[in-house]
């Protein structure tokens, strides 16, 4: 039985202790929870690739809770693309990929000789890497393949019997997972769009790159620069669709698919729409992109305790964190998406 605690300064304690007996321990984060263990030490590394079922090529970050922890973490000195970036957004939703130090397990990177490496916000996973004294790695907190999880509820859903202790620090402001920029890269380049938008990169660094498999799936043969990427993620158990187009036309072919299975079919849409689909089952993606980054993996997890078979969804705009929002449901969707 996995124990779930409010996190005082107590429970923080007793966390910090389990990280470093080489335990692995569920923590909130601004983005998603996470699942966290001793970055230096293999066998704790090994017990959250366990507990996920995550494939072991597939590299962790490291998460940090201060500048000083960088020089056990990267080899060398913050390069001046990273130096910027971090004035800028850390502590913060982005992961910067750097040097590997010789600290940090490579069952961590999955062999790699680089190292993702993340300042966390959310002030319980601050105090709980400070606590511990040690780098953490961690994943998103779901089982592999999963959404992430976004509340301590998901976690337990998932990691029950299989970890000792889940903090729970309530619901992640952020809801999608960070920013992963290749910063060795000039111009940088983004892997996995997040909370810190390539708007806001360019903004500081004058330009930035971005993958082009964030938008699609990889062509056959195509190699993941971000090895998380190849693998199917957030896929609900029912069938995805996107649906993209202006939103009347968009509603005008979501309706007419509902209507084919009606009781097994349920609706993904902003607010504003929601008139478009009359007393269809809707789950609302709230006002806008920020909202619907926030309630994105409630939504997939939500059709699943609704055993929903047939998900239709709006696409929204991919400018700001929109584009990280049509990331997840692009790959939740397995890019299964029409036109109107
Ligand atoms: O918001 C987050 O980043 C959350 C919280 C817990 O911090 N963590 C998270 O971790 O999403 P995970 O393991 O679910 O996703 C990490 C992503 C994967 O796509 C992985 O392939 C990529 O980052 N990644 C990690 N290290 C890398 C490296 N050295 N080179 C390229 N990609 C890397
Ligand atoms: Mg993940």
């Amino acid at each position: 039985m996995t124990e779930v605690l409010k996190p005082d300064a107590e429970a923080i304690l007793k966390a910090a202790d389990l990280i470093r007996a080489g335990e692995v321990v569920g923590f909130p984060t601004e983005t998603v929870y996470g699942l966290g263990a001793d970055a230096r030490n293999p066998e704790a590394i090994k017990r959250i690739f366990r507990a996920k079922g995550r494939p072991q090529d597939n590299p962790l970050i490291v998460h940090i809770a201060s500048l000083d922890m960088l020089k056990d973490v990267i080899s060398g000195e913050l390069p001046p693309q990273a130096r910027r970036l971090a004035e800028c957004f850390w502590p913060g939703p982005l992961t910067m990929i750097l040097p590997k130090g010789s600290e940090i397990s490579l069952e961590c990177t999955a062999g790699l000789d680089s190292v993702g490496v993340r300042f966390p916000a959310n002030e319980c996973a601050q105090q709980l890497i400070a606590a511990s004294g040690v780098p953490i790695a961690a994943p998103s907190a779901n089982l592999s393949g999963k959404p992430s999880p976004t509340t301590a509820a998901h976690v337990f859903n998932d990691m029950d019997g299989k970890i000792p202790l889940i903090l729970d620090g309530g619901a992640c402001s952020v809801g999608l997972e960070s920013t992963v920029v290749d910063v060795r890269a000039t111009p940088v380049r983004v892997l996995r769009p997040g909370g810190i938008t390539p708007e806001m990169i360019a903004e500081v660094l004058g330009e930035v790159e971005v993958d082009g498999s964030v938008l699609r799936p990889l062509k056959q043969g195509e190699i993941a620069r971000s090895p998380g990427m190849k693998y199917k993620h957030y896929a609900p158990s029912g069938s995805l669709t996107i649906v993209k187009g202006a939103p009347e036309a968009v509603a005008g072919k979501i309706c007419a698919l509902y209507d084919e299975h009606p009781c097994e079919s349920c609706i993904f849409a902003l607010n504003e729409h929601l008139p478009l689909y009359g007393n269809r089952r809707v789950y609302s993606l709230g006002n806008d992109a920020k909202s619907a980054a926030n309630r994105l993996f409630e939504a997939l997890r939500a059709m699943d305790d609704m055993d929903v078979k047939y998900i239709w969804s709006e696409a929204l705009e991919t400018s700001g964190i929109g584009l990280a929002v049509m990331n997840r449901l692009g790959r939740a969707a397995a890019f299964h998406i029409l036109e109107a």
